[in-house]
C-alpha cells in the first residue's frame, strides 16, 4: 500500500475531483431543475446546500480516501476492520456501477447530437421535428448503443492509463476546454436579443416560490451534482498527496461546479427566452429544446447556428466523460486492489458490465418500454434507486462514519494536514457531520420517496 500511485500535482488533484462533480447534473439536470423550480429561489437555496452541507461530507469522503489509501470498496474495511461499515464501501462500488451504465447512455447521446450538429441534422426542421428527432434515436435499438459503445471505450481507455496519465492528464486538458466553451458560450447567449428575461429568471428571486420541495429538491440535486455519496470522491483522495489541503480542495470542486452550473444556466435561459420557450421543458431541456433554440436564434447565420450546437455538445460530452471516468475509477479500483486483477483486466470487467447495464437501460427507453417497476421502466428505475436512494444513503454513512465514528484525532490530524494547516472551521464542519448532514439528508430521503406529500 506504501507505494500507492498519486496525483502528479494539486492542481491536477481539484481537476480530477472538479472533473468527476462536473457532468450532466450541472449543464442537463441542475438547468431543468431551476426552471421547474422557479428560477433564482432555488439557485440560492442550491448555494446554500453546496456550501452547508455538500462541502463537509466532502472533506469526509476526502479524509475517509485520503487515510484509508484505498479505494471505497476497501477504505472502511481499512479504518475499522473487521466491522459492518465496509459493506458501506461495497454499497458505494455498486451505486458507482450503475449509474455509470444508465449515465453513459446519456453520455452518448451527447456524441450523437455533436454529430447531428456537425453534419446539418438540425437545420430546416420545424419544432416539432426536434421532438421526433430525440424519439426516433433514444428508442432506436441499435443507434444509442453505438454511441454508449464509443463512451465506454472512451472512459475505458483513459482509466487503464492510470491515475497520473489517465486520470489526471485528461482532467488537464478537458476541464480547461469546457470552461473556455461555457464561457464563449453563456457570452454569446447573453447578447441574443431578448435575453434580459433569462437573466432576470435567473438573478431575481422570488421567495414566494420557496417551499418545502424546494429546498429538498435542490439539497438532492447538489448531492448528484458534487458527486457525494458513493466514494468517487474518497477514491480520488486516495490519490493525495500528503500536502493536500482537503478543505480548500473541497472549497475549489464545489466553486468550479457551482460555477458551470450557473453558467449552463447563463447559456439555457436566456437563448431559451430569446426565443420565446419557457424554461420548465424538464428533462427534454437540452436535447430538444436547445437545439430548436440555436437555430431560430441564429436563424439568419446558420454557421453560427452550427457552431454554437457542436460547442454546447462537445461541452456536455467533455463533462461527462470527465464524470464517466471517475465512476469507472471507483469500480476498477475495487477489482484491482480486492482481488488482485491487473488494472486493465479489472477495468475489461467494469466496462463489460457496464455495457449490459447501458444496453438493457437503453432498451428500457424503446423495445422494453414497456416492462416497469412500480411503474417505472428500467432506465427511470436504475436513476430512482441509485440517485434518489443509494447516493443519500451514502452521503449519510460517511458524514455518520467521520462524525462519530472515525478516531478524533484522526479526522482533526486529516483536515489540517497533522498540525500544518489552521482550520478554524473545525468545530462547524464537526457539528455538521455529526446532526445537520445526518438530518438533512433523512429529510431528502423522506421526500423523494414522497412519504412528505
Ligand atoms: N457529479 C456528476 C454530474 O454532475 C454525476 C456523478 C454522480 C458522478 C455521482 C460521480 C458520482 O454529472
Amino acid at each position: 500500500m506504501s507505494e500507492r500511485v498519486s496525483f502528479g500535482s494539486r492542481m491536477g488533484a481539484v481537476l480530477a475531483a472538479a472533473g468527476s462533480a462536473v457532468g450532466l447534473g450541472n449543464v442537463w439536470r441542475f438547468p431543468y431543475e431551476t426552471g421547474n423550480h422557479g428560477g433564482a429561489a432555488f439557485i440560492l437555496v442550491y448555494l446554500g446546500c453546496v456550501f452547508v452541507f455538500g462541502l463537509p461530507i466532502m472533506i469526509a469522503e476526502f479524509t475517509i480516501g485520503r487515510r484509508s489509501k484505498a479505494c471505497t470498496g476497501g477504505a472502511y474495511e481499512t479504518l475499522v476492520p473487521g466491522t459492518h461499515w465496509r459493506w458501506v464501501g461495497y454499497l458505494g462500488v455498486l451505486t458507482g456501477f450503475l449509474i455509470l451504465g444508465y449515465y453513459s447512455v446519456v453520455s452518448g447521446w451527447t456524441l450523437e447530437y455533436i454529430w447531428q450538429a456537425l453534419s446539418g441534422g438540425f437545420s430546416g426542421k420545424a419544432p416539432v421535428d426536434y421532438v421526433t428527432m430525440f424519439q426516433d434515436f433514444s428508442q432506436h435499438p441499435f443507434r444509442p448503443l453505438l454511441w454508449l459503445l464509443a463512451v465506454l471505450l472512451i472512459t475505458h481507455f483513459i482509466v487503464v492509463k492510470g491515475v497520473k496519465d489517465g486520470i489526471e492528464k485528461s482532467s488537464k486538458v478537458m476541464m480547461p476546454l469546457l470552461f473556455i466553451i461555457i464561457v464563449l458560450l453563456a457570452i454569446c447567449s447573453m447578447t441574443l436579443p431578448g435575453a434580459e428575461k433569462g437573466l432576470e429568471f435567473l438573478l431575481y428571486p422570488d421567495f414566494s416560490k420557496v417551499t418545502p420541495d424546494v429546498f429538498l429538491g435542490a439539497m438532492g440535486q447538489a448531492f448528484f451534482s458534487l458527486s457525494l455519496g458513493m466514494g468517487c470522491l474518497s477514491t480520488y483522495a486516495s490519490y493525495f498527496g500528503k500536502k493536500t489541503n482537503l478543505g480548500q480542495t473541497a472549497m475549489s470542486v464545489g466553486i468550479i461546479d457551482t460555477f458551470v452550473a450557473v453558467l449552463s444556466g447563463l447559456i439555457i435561459f436566456p437563448a431559451a427566452f430569446s426565443v420565446g420557450i419557457q424554461p420548465d421543458a424538464g428533462p427534454s431541456l437540452i436535447f430538444i429544446t436547445l437545439p430548436n433554440v440555436f437555430q431560430e436564434a441564429f436563424s439568419g447565420v446558420p454557421f453560427l447556428a452550427c457552431v454554437c450546437s457542436v460547442a454546447f455538445y462537445v461541452l456536455l460530452a467533455l463533462a461527462s466523460i470527465t464524470s464517466t471516468i471517475s465512476l469507472h475509477e471507483v469500480s476498477t479500483a475495487f477489482l484491482h486492489e480486492k482481488f488482485n486483477f491487473t488494472r486493465s483486466r479489472a477495468a475489461v470487467l467494469v466496462t463489460s458490465g457496464s455495457l449490459v447495464i447501458g444496453v438493457v437501460s437503453s432498451w428500457a427507453l424503446g423495445i422494453w418500454k414497456s416492462f416497469t417497476i412500480c411503474g417505472l421502466n428500467l432506465f427511470d428505475a436504475l436513476d430512482f434507486l441509485t440517485a434518489k436512494i443509494m447516493l443519500p444513503l451514502g452521503g449519510m454513512f460517511a458524514a455518520v462514519f467521520v462524525g462519530w465514528m472515525l478516531d478524533r484525532s484522526i479526522v482533526k490530524g486529516e483536515v489540517t494536514n497533522y498540525g500544518m494547516l489552521k482550520s478554524s472551521y473545525y468545530p462547524l464542519y464537526i457539528f455538521i457531520l455529526r446532526f445537520v448532514a445526518p438530518i438533512g439528508i433523512v429529510l431528502i430521503f423522506v421526500n423523494e420517496l414522497g412519504l412528505l406529500g
